[in-house]
């Protein structure tokens, strides 16, 4: 870039921790929103992207899901960050996905400021939390070391301006800027098909201004953006960099962490969108047939372990939730019994995916996605079972439940 053109933007602010640690509560306590009443069993399963203003400078946070099913999401939440806000709550301290998020902003080479949150509860150990960051070499400042540590509450709104303000401190520092004047690009967040809406992607505008009318190429996907909507619904004229944004007008949903692009015209971009359709496939093709070779081994294997398989169609909202749930279900395969994913992608439940379940005797999981008629009949007619969720607990849960009935 010119560096004549580079112009200071906000700082993007990716928050991370452990489960429950009050990640979420916090930005609500920071926007004065309430996001955390509407999530399905109170745990965040996307990520939420929002801007907000303090003393006139504005800051981009992204929140993410502290479950441990979660770890891509984190990880690409730390590579499109400038900061990481790690929450750790002080009445439960260190944990596993504490220690993962500070994996992830170390292997991003984000800097770290520690949110110590939930001190308002009695059992609060503020003290356990700086020395259990130590064995992980955080080095907090009230420690002689260099990550600001801030005591929070987002219950009772205790040090949230503290917290604000070490973060434009760190972004400062950090001398940050990009050229508003240039054709947008930047990263998709998260994206999904919406009922009335069409494919919505939520993006990050990295460098340049995004406007409506602009042609752009996300991934394999292309289209004339319709609207760009902020995190407030409120239609934007535009989007400069460090904006999230909702972007209408996308042919189909691109996957989360794709990169996009404003192209000169619709040629181009169909140009483009055509040739990354078919280098995937391409590549799916070469995929499946190096695991036709080893489902085959595995056969073989199979007669001698005896292990079972449990075989699953997975439709949901987001591919991000779909890559959550198959890891997490990995996960749950021992030497006899293991799940085995034979379809998934975002959107919802067709006759297809019926079809297909039926010749693979496979349940069929929903998740955050219903059905259709056409679907439910012929899942009623062909006796296949359509099972629907919006916790991954419960759906990790039921399916191992589902694969110990197969072993007995
Ligand atoms: P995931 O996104 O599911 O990983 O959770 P999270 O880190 O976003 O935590 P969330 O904001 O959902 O909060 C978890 C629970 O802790 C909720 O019941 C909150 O009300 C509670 N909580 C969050 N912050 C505080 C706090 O400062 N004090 C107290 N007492 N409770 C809090
Ligand atoms: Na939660
Ligand atoms: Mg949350």
């Amino acid at each position: 870039d010119d560096a004549a053109a580079l112009e200071p933007r906000p700082p993007v602010v990716t928050i991370m921790g452990h489960v429950d640690h009050g990640k979420t509560s916090l930005l609500d306590a920071i926007r004065h929103a309430n996001v955390v009443s509407g999530e399905a069993g109170g745990i965040t399963q996307h990520i939420g992207a929002y801007q907000v203003e303090q003393n006139g400078q504005k800051i981009t946070f992204i929140d993410t899901p502290g479950h441990a099913a979660f770890t891509a999401m984190r990880a690409r939440g730390a590579q499109a960050t400038d900061i990481a806000i790690l929450v750790v709550a002080a009445d439960d301290s260190v944990m596993p996905q504490t220690i993962e998020s500070i994996n992830h902003a170390k292997a991003a080479g984000v800097p770290i400021i520690v949110a110590i949150n939930k001190i308002d509860k009695p059992s609060a150990d503020p003290q356990k939390v700086r020395n259990g960051l130590l064995q992980h070499e955080v080095f907090v400042e009230s420690m002689g070391g260099e990550t600001l540590d801030v005591e929070v509450s987002a219950k009772t709104g205790a040090g949230l301006e503290k917290l604000l303000e070490a973060i434009l401190l760190q972004a400062e520092i950090l001398d940050l800027r990009a050229d508003p004047h240039r054709t947008a690009e930047g990263v998709v967040i998260e994206a999904k098909l919406e009922r009335g809406r069409g494919s919505v992607a939520t993006v990050l505008v990295q460098k340049g201004t995004l406007h409506p009318g602009d042609i752009i190429v996300a991934g394999s996907e292309w289209g004339r953006v319709r609207a760009l909507v902020n995190d407030r619904g409120e239609n934007m004229k535009e989007a400069g960099p460090a904006t999230p944004v909702e972007v209408l007008g996308l042919q189909g949903p691109p996957q989360a962490g794709d990169r996009f692009a404003v192209v000169e015209n619709e040629a181009k971009a169909r140009e483009i969108s055509e040739y990354r359709t078919r280098l995937a496939r391409e590549k799916a093709v070469a995929k499946q047939a190096g695991s036709r070779g080893s489902l085959e081994q595995m056969m073989s294997q199979l007669q001698v372990s005896g292990q079972k398989e449990f075989p699953l169609l997975i439709k949901g909202d987001v591919q991000g939730s779909i890559e959550a749930i198959s890891g997490a279900l990995d996960k749950l395969g021992t030497d006899e019994v293991r799940a085995r994913i034979i379809h998934s992608g975002a959107g919802g439940i067709t006759e297809s995916d019926i079809a297909l379940a039926e010749a693979s005797n496979a349940a069929i999981i929903g998740f955050n996605v219903r059905a259709n008629k056409q679907a439910r009949d012929l899942a009623e007619r062909e006796g296949i079972e359509i099972r629907y969720y919006n916790i991954i607990y419960d759906l990790v849960d039921d399916v191992k439940a589902a694969m110990s009935g197969l072993l007995s």
